[in-house]
């Protein structure tokens, strides 16, 4: 099976685990492990940031991050697709308390004149707007990255207002590899970042939140509260260093494979990119109906061993990772064509 699901499905090399086999290790609750220690180092130099919290996942380290910002009955601006709207259970909602208010755009992009509408006033009636919060790359915008002019214009505009500022950059490092612009120049425009070592990285678990030195001790706090203090957590840690080394310069591969997929979809008759570039490692497709639902299309794809997700009725998407090469590719490609024909 060729699995383009996602980027989170990729299984640690052999030199990953030989890395994690022998890691240094001790109780990081008790602040005794040494590779956790140098992971977050490593992260929070990497990003430009005071420090760096360890977390299981994408998801913790954002909601850790929604609730650094906001306190019960405050509520945080963010793009209607995103992933922590759409995937994250409103966590945020659930265990603090917190409102989101999906700002609607036609191309994931958010703009002051887009976010100033929902400002809230300072009214007995309403929740505090405290913060705005931005995704890069954007998973259901199709791996697209936000342009740098765009995000330095909502920041500016963001802490004018008094508004903090949060990136979930769980493929930030795709961002960085397509554009050439640092991870920490992308950084440098928020308050918080979350980055993932689990998606194009390669490595099996981990996220790490990034910030402000006071406010990463206060995130370990909530990370315990919330029951993800891990104990001899640097076999983890030491996948991420290994992945921080090796396998970043290389998502330039994933990138051109996506490409590659991207080409071949949009001359398959009654297949339709949307977005209608390919910036990194993820592809979305328009199905048109006469060729049935995106359901249909994903079954008929399965079965000629190529599995990717129908996102919306008539969307699928398909990520590019580590664990596909370059004639798998090709392969996905024929069958992709073969399945539209057919
Ligand atoms: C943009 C984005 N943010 C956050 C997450 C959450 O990460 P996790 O699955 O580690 O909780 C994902 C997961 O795919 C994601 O795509």
């Amino acid at each position: 099976m060729i699995d383009l699901r996602s980027d989170t499905v990729t299984r640690p090399t052999p030199a990953m685990r030989q890395a994690m086999a022998t890691a240094e290790v001790g109780d990081d609750v008790l602040g005794d492990d040494p590779t956790i220690h140098r992971l977050e180092r490593h992260v929070a130099d990497l990003l430009g940031k005071e420090a760096a919290l360890f977390v299981p996942s994408g998801t913790m380290s954002n909601q850790i991050a929604l609730r650094l910002h906001c306190v019960p009955g405050d509520e945080f601006l963010i793009e209607a697709e995103s992933h922590v709207l759409r995937y994250e259970q409103a966590a945020y909602a659930q265990l603090f308390g917190l409102s989101a208010w999906p700002v609607v755009t036609s191309d994931r992009v958010l703009t002051p004149e887009l976010l100033a509408p929902h400002v809230r006033p300072n009214n007995v009636h309403t929740p505090r707007t405290r913060l705005v919060s931005l995704e890069q790359t954007h998973n259901r915008g199709g791996g697209s990255v936000l342009p740098m002019d765009s995000i330095e214009r909502v920041t500016r505009w963001a802490s004018e207002q008094g508004l903090a500022r949060h990136l979930d950059g769980a493929r930030l490092w795709n961002a960085a590899v397509a554009t050439g612009i640092s991870p920490a120049t992308w950084a440098s425009h928020f308050d918080t970042v979350s980055v993932c070592f689990s998606k194009g990285l390669g490595a099996p678990v981990g996220s790490a939140l990034c910030g402000p030195a006071e406010a990463i001790e206060r995130a370990r706090r909530l990370r315990k509260a919330l029951g993800g203090g891990m104990r001899q957590a640097g076999i983890l840690a030491a996948a991420a260093l290994y992945a921080l080394e090796h396998h970043v310069d290389r998502l330039a591969e994933d990138h051109a494979h996506a490409k590659r997929l991207g080409e071949i979809i949009s001359a398959c008759q009654g297949l339709t990119l949307d977005p209608p570039r390919v910036d990194t490692n993820i592809v979305i497709f328009r199905v048109d109906e006469q060729l049935g639902t995106a359901a249909d299309l994903v079954a008929k794809l399965d079965k000629a061993g190529v599995a990717m997700y129908a996102i919306a009725p008539q969307k699928v998407r398909l990520v590019t990772h580590l664990d596909v090469s370059g004639e798998q590719i090709e392969e996905a490609c024929a069958a992709i064509e073969k399945v539209v024909r057919g």
